[in-house]
Protein backbone atom coordinates (compact mmCIF):
# COMPACT_ATOMS: atom_id res chain seq x y z
CA UNK A 1 0.00 0.00 0.00
CA UNK A 2 1.67 3.42 -1.09
CA UNK A 3 -1.17 5.84 -0.30
CA UNK A 4 -2.92 6.61 2.70
CA UNK A 5 -5.53 9.05 3.57
CA UNK A 6 -6.90 10.16 6.59
CA UNK A 7 -10.39 11.70 6.63
CA UNK A 8 -11.53 14.26 9.59
CA UNK A 9 -9.18 11.48 11.50
CA UNK A 10 -10.07 8.27 10.00
CA UNK A 11 -7.02 6.68 8.07
CA UNK A 12 -7.47 4.45 5.27
CA UNK A 13 -5.61 3.02 2.26
CA UNK A 14 -5.92 5.77 -0.57
CA UNK A 15 -8.12 3.42 -2.64
CA UNK A 16 -10.62 3.02 0.03
CA UNK A 17 -10.93 6.72 1.03
CA UNK A 18 -13.96 8.04 0.23
CA UNK A 19 -16.04 12.06 1.25
CA UNK A 20 -19.42 12.96 0.36
CA UNK A 21 -20.77 14.01 -2.97
CA UNK A 22 -22.26 17.16 -0.87
CA UNK A 23 -18.30 18.30 0.06
CA UNK A 24 -18.09 22.09 -1.08
CA UNK A 25 -14.64 21.13 -1.94
CA UNK A 26 -15.89 19.06 -4.52
CA UNK A 27 -19.30 21.14 -5.43
CA UNK A 28 -17.30 24.54 -5.68
CA UNK A 29 -13.69 24.13 -5.01
CA UNK A 30 -14.30 25.67 -1.33
CA UNK A 31 -11.28 24.38 0.34
CA UNK A 32 -7.96 25.31 0.98
CA UNK A 33 -4.94 23.31 1.06
CA UNK A 34 -1.24 22.80 1.56
CA UNK A 35 1.39 20.25 0.22
CA UNK A 36 4.51 19.12 1.93
CA UNK A 37 7.00 16.59 2.24
CA UNK A 38 9.02 14.80 4.94
CA UNK A 39 12.58 14.93 5.56
CA UNK A 40 13.42 11.69 7.71
CA UNK A 41 9.92 10.75 7.55
CA UNK A 42 9.02 13.97 9.49
CA UNK A 43 7.14 16.70 8.20
CA UNK A 44 9.51 19.46 6.49
CA UNK A 45 8.52 23.42 7.64
CA UNK A 46 4.99 22.08 9.31
CA UNK A 47 4.97 25.45 11.39
CA UNK A 48 5.18 27.76 7.88
CA UNK A 49 2.44 25.25 6.62
CA UNK A 50 0.38 25.52 9.11
CA UNK A 51 0.26 28.81 9.23
CA UNK A 52 -0.75 29.65 5.46
CA UNK A 53 -3.03 26.95 5.79
CA UNK A 54 -4.67 29.43 8.86
CA UNK A 55 -4.03 32.27 6.87
CA UNK A 56 -5.76 30.56 3.76
CA UNK A 57 -8.97 29.46 5.70
CA UNK A 58 -9.30 32.77 7.51
CA UNK A 59 -9.15 35.00 4.41
CA UNK A 60 -12.25 32.56 3.02
CA UNK A 61 -13.84 33.10 6.25
CA UNK A 62 -13.97 29.05 7.09
CA UNK A 63 -14.76 28.42 10.78
CA UNK A 64 -12.56 25.50 11.79
CA UNK A 65 -13.57 23.96 14.86
CA UNK A 66 -10.10 22.14 15.23
CA UNK A 67 -6.48 23.42 16.06
CA UNK A 68 -3.02 23.25 14.40
CA UNK A 69 -2.29 20.39 16.87
CA UNK A 70 -5.03 18.36 15.89
CA UNK A 71 -3.88 18.58 12.30
CA UNK A 72 -0.60 17.51 13.02
CA UNK A 73 -1.75 14.41 15.33
CA UNK A 74 -3.56 13.37 11.97
CA UNK A 75 -0.52 13.38 9.96
CA UNK A 76 0.92 11.63 12.07
CA UNK A 77 -1.10 9.04 12.58
CA UNK A 78 -1.35 8.86 8.33
CA UNK A 79 2.97 9.01 8.07
CA UNK A 80 3.01 5.80 10.82
CA UNK A 81 1.29 3.24 8.25
CA UNK A 82 4.27 4.46 5.75
CA UNK A 83 6.08 1.43 5.62
CA UNK A 84 9.42 3.21 4.49
CA UNK A 85 10.74 6.57 2.63
CA UNK A 86 10.07 9.79 2.25
CA UNK A 87 6.46 10.75 1.64
CA UNK A 88 4.55 14.21 0.01
CA UNK A 89 1.63 15.45 2.34
CA UNK A 90 -1.61 16.99 0.83
CA UNK A 91 -3.85 18.50 3.49
CA UNK A 92 -7.42 19.48 2.41
CA UNK A 93 -9.71 21.42 4.45
CA UNK A 94 -13.02 21.60 2.76
CA UNK A 95 -15.44 23.90 4.40
CA UNK A 96 -17.84 20.51 4.20
CA UNK A 97 -21.09 19.41 3.40
CA UNK A 98 -24.49 21.07 2.71
CA UNK A 99 -27.36 21.73 0.06
CA UNK A 100 -26.54 22.55 -3.15
CA UNK A 101 -26.40 26.39 -2.87
CA UNK A 102 -22.81 28.45 -2.75
CA UNK A 103 -24.33 30.41 0.39
CA UNK A 104 -21.42 29.27 2.97
CA UNK A 105 -23.68 29.87 5.85
CA UNK A 106 -25.54 26.36 4.72
CA UNK A 107 -22.27 24.75 5.25
CA UNK A 108 -21.41 22.14 8.14
CA UNK A 109 -18.41 21.91 9.89
CA UNK A 110 -14.97 21.77 8.11
CA UNK A 111 -13.61 18.37 5.95
CA UNK A 112 -9.79 17.59 6.66
CA UNK A 113 -8.17 15.06 4.69
CA UNK A 114 -4.52 14.35 4.27
CA UNK A 115 -2.95 12.42 1.73
CA UNK A 116 0.13 10.43 1.91
CA UNK A 117 2.41 9.46 -1.29
CA UNK A 118 5.54 8.38 -1.58
CA UNK A 119 7.28 11.48 -2.46
CA UNK A 120 8.75 11.57 -5.88
CA UNK A 121 11.73 14.20 -5.92
CA UNK A 122 13.13 15.76 -9.58
CA UNK A 123 15.56 13.23 -10.80
CA UNK A 124 19.21 14.21 -10.36
CA UNK A 125 19.22 14.18 -14.09
CA UNK A 126 16.79 16.68 -14.35
CA UNK A 127 19.00 18.49 -11.91
CA UNK A 128 21.84 18.45 -13.47
CA UNK A 129 20.53 19.32 -16.49
CA UNK A 130 17.78 21.73 -15.74
CA UNK A 131 14.08 21.86 -16.80
CA UNK A 132 12.01 23.11 -19.56
CA UNK A 133 9.55 25.33 -18.93
CA UNK A 134 6.88 26.76 -21.14
CA UNK A 135 5.22 30.34 -21.24
CA UNK A 136 1.34 30.46 -21.12
CA UNK A 137 -0.08 33.64 -21.18
CA UNK A 138 -2.83 33.45 -18.31
CA UNK A 139 -1.81 36.68 -16.07
CA UNK A 140 -1.18 36.28 -12.17
CA UNK A 141 -3.46 34.92 -10.37
CA UNK A 142 -6.16 36.54 -7.89
CA UNK A 143 -6.99 39.57 -10.76
CA UNK A 144 -10.56 40.01 -10.23
CA UNK A 145 -10.63 36.17 -8.68
CA UNK A 146 -9.40 34.77 -5.28
CA UNK A 147 -7.04 36.40 -2.98
CA UNK A 148 -3.58 35.16 -4.18
CA UNK A 149 -2.22 34.43 -0.78
CA UNK A 150 -4.80 31.69 -0.95
CA UNK A 151 -3.74 28.61 -1.63
CA UNK A 152 -7.13 27.42 -3.11
CA UNK A 153 -8.72 24.21 -4.44
CA UNK A 154 -10.31 26.31 -6.55
CA UNK A 155 -7.61 26.29 -8.83
CA UNK A 156 -8.87 24.73 -12.67
CA UNK A 157 -5.82 27.49 -13.91
CA UNK A 158 -3.31 25.27 -12.95
CA UNK A 159 -4.93 22.37 -14.48
CA UNK A 160 -5.10 24.54 -17.77
CA UNK A 161 -1.33 25.78 -17.23
CA UNK A 162 -0.55 21.93 -16.31
CA UNK A 163 -2.35 20.97 -19.35
CA UNK A 164 -0.55 23.29 -21.83
CA UNK A 165 3.18 21.68 -19.98
CA UNK A 166 2.25 18.43 -21.44
CA UNK A 167 1.11 19.25 -24.65
CA UNK A 168 4.60 21.11 -24.96
CA UNK A 169 6.69 18.51 -23.53
CA UNK A 170 8.19 20.90 -20.58
CA UNK A 171 7.88 20.36 -17.24
CA UNK A 172 6.57 23.11 -16.09
CA UNK A 173 4.36 25.95 -17.37
CA UNK A 174 5.19 29.93 -16.68
CA UNK A 175 2.64 32.03 -15.93
CA UNK A 176 3.08 35.23 -17.99
CA UNK A 177 0.47 37.93 -19.12
CA UNK A 178 0.28 39.27 -22.58
CA UNK A 179 2.64 41.94 -21.69
CA UNK A 180 5.52 39.83 -20.93
CA UNK A 181 4.94 40.29 -16.84
CA UNK A 182 6.28 37.04 -15.35
CA UNK A 183 4.53 35.72 -12.36
CA UNK A 184 5.09 32.06 -11.35
CA UNK A 185 4.56 28.43 -12.43
CA UNK A 186 1.62 26.70 -12.55
CA UNK A 187 2.97 25.59 -8.82
CA UNK A 188 6.21 26.94 -8.44
CA UNK A 189 8.01 29.84 -7.68
CA UNK A 190 10.31 31.15 -10.40
CA UNK A 191 13.60 33.13 -9.71
CA UNK A 192 16.35 34.83 -11.81
CA UNK A 193 19.88 35.24 -11.17
CA UNK A 194 20.73 38.11 -12.98
CA UNK A 195 24.82 39.34 -12.69
CA UNK A 196 25.30 37.81 -9.19
CA UNK A 197 21.60 38.73 -7.62
CA UNK A 198 18.26 36.83 -7.15
CA UNK A 199 15.18 38.57 -9.11
CA UNK A 200 11.84 37.19 -8.34
CA UNK A 201 8.52 38.82 -8.83
CA UNK A 202 6.78 40.50 -5.78
CA UNK A 203 4.17 39.28 -3.35
CA UNK A 204 2.14 42.44 -4.68
CA UNK A 205 2.58 40.72 -8.45
CA UNK A 206 -0.36 38.55 -7.41
CA UNK A 207 1.48 34.86 -6.86
CA UNK A 208 1.36 32.87 -3.49
CA UNK A 209 3.65 33.40 -1.16
CA UNK A 210 5.62 30.22 -1.75
CA UNK A 211 7.77 28.37 1.79
CA UNK A 212 10.86 27.59 -0.52
CA UNK A 213 10.50 31.48 -2.13
CA UNK A 214 10.88 32.50 1.63
CA UNK A 215 13.51 30.04 2.73
CA UNK A 216 15.72 30.51 -0.65
CA UNK A 217 15.47 34.29 -0.23
CA UNK A 218 16.71 33.89 3.22
CA UNK A 219 19.22 31.71 2.33
CA UNK A 220 20.37 34.26 -0.33
CA UNK A 221 20.61 36.76 2.62
CA UNK A 222 22.85 34.98 4.48
CA UNK A 223 24.72 33.65 1.90
CA UNK A 224 25.26 37.67 1.18
CA UNK A 225 23.51 37.41 -2.64
CA UNK A 226 21.94 40.16 -3.19
CA UNK A 227 18.16 39.90 -3.33
CA UNK A 228 15.37 42.11 -5.22
CA UNK A 229 11.93 41.08 -5.21
CA UNK A 230 10.22 42.86 -8.36
CA UNK A 231 8.87 42.83 -11.57
CA UNK A 232 10.33 40.32 -13.91
CA UNK A 233 9.79 40.73 -17.47
CA UNK A 234 10.28 38.11 -20.13
CA UNK A 235 13.13 40.88 -21.84
CA UNK A 236 14.64 40.32 -18.37
CA UNK A 237 15.57 36.99 -19.80
CA UNK A 238 18.40 38.18 -22.15
CA UNK A 239 20.38 39.63 -19.06
CA UNK A 240 20.01 36.85 -16.94
CA UNK A 241 22.54 33.70 -16.68
CA UNK A 242 20.61 31.38 -14.30
CA UNK A 243 16.94 30.60 -13.79
CA UNK A 244 15.33 28.32 -11.15
CA UNK A 245 11.85 27.33 -9.89
CA UNK A 246 10.93 26.11 -6.22
CA UNK A 247 8.23 24.24 -4.63
CA UNK A 248 7.73 22.39 -1.36
CA UNK A 249 8.14 19.07 -2.80
CA UNK A 250 10.80 19.47 -5.54
CA UNK A 251 12.89 22.27 -3.93
CA UNK A 252 15.08 23.77 -5.97
CA UNK A 253 14.95 23.22 -9.77
CA UNK A 254 17.13 24.45 -12.48
CA UNK A 255 15.41 25.79 -15.66
CA UNK A 256 17.51 25.25 -18.74
CA UNK A 257 15.16 26.86 -21.14
CA UNK A 258 11.54 28.79 -21.49
CA UNK A 259 10.22 28.40 -24.72
CA UNK A 260 13.34 29.34 -27.37
CA UNK A 261 15.68 31.38 -24.66
CA UNK A 262 17.91 28.89 -23.39
CA UNK A 263 19.72 29.63 -19.98
CA UNK A 264 21.71 26.51 -20.02
CA UNK A 265 22.65 24.10 -17.68
CA UNK A 266 22.64 24.77 -13.63
CA UNK A 267 25.28 27.79 -12.72
CA UNK A 268 27.02 28.82 -9.39
CA UNK A 269 24.60 30.80 -7.87
CA UNK A 270 21.78 28.02 -8.73
CA UNK A 271 24.20 25.32 -7.40
CA UNK A 272 25.35 27.01 -4.19
CA UNK A 273 21.84 27.69 -3.24
CA UNK A 274 21.04 23.70 -3.88
CA UNK A 275 23.40 23.22 -1.71
CA UNK A 276 22.49 25.27 0.78
CA UNK A 277 18.75 23.84 0.92
CA UNK A 278 19.77 20.82 1.42
CA UNK A 279 21.74 21.71 4.64
CA UNK A 280 18.82 23.70 5.40
CA UNK A 281 16.10 20.60 5.05
CA UNK A 282 18.48 18.26 6.81
CA UNK A 283 18.20 20.27 9.89
CA UNK A 284 14.89 21.82 9.74
CA UNK A 285 12.43 19.05 10.81
CA UNK A 286 10.07 18.76 13.69
C1 LIG B 1 0.87 28.82 -7.59
C2 LIG B 1 2.00 28.33 -6.75
N1 LIG B 1 3.10 29.09 -6.61
C3 LIG B 1 4.15 28.68 -5.86
C4 LIG B 1 4.14 27.45 -5.24
C5 LIG B 1 5.33 27.01 -4.43
O1 LIG B 1 5.02 27.17 -3.07
P1 LIG B 1 5.75 26.35 -1.93
O2 LIG B 1 7.21 26.69 -2.02
O3 LIG B 1 5.14 26.86 -0.68
O4 LIG B 1 5.48 24.90 -2.18
C6 LIG B 1 3.02 26.62 -5.36
C7 LIG B 1 3.01 25.31 -4.70
O5 LIG B 1 2.18 24.48 -4.92
C8 LIG B 1 1.92 27.08 -6.12
O6 LIG B 1 0.83 26.31 -6.27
Amino acid sequence: MSTWVSIDGVVAPGAEARISVFDRGFLYGDSVYEVLRTVERRPLFWADHVARLWTSAALLEFHLDFGPDDLLAEVRATLARVAEGESSIRVVVTRGTGPLSPDPALAGTPTRVVIVQPLKLPGAELVGSGCTLVTFAIGGRGEGGVDPRVKSGSNVQAVLAAARAHAAGAYEALRVDVHGRVFEGASSTFFLVCDGALLTPPLGAGILEGITRRKVLRLAAEALLPTREAEVHLADFAHAQEAFITSSTRGIVPVRRVDDHVFGPPGPVTQRLLAGYADLIRTSVV
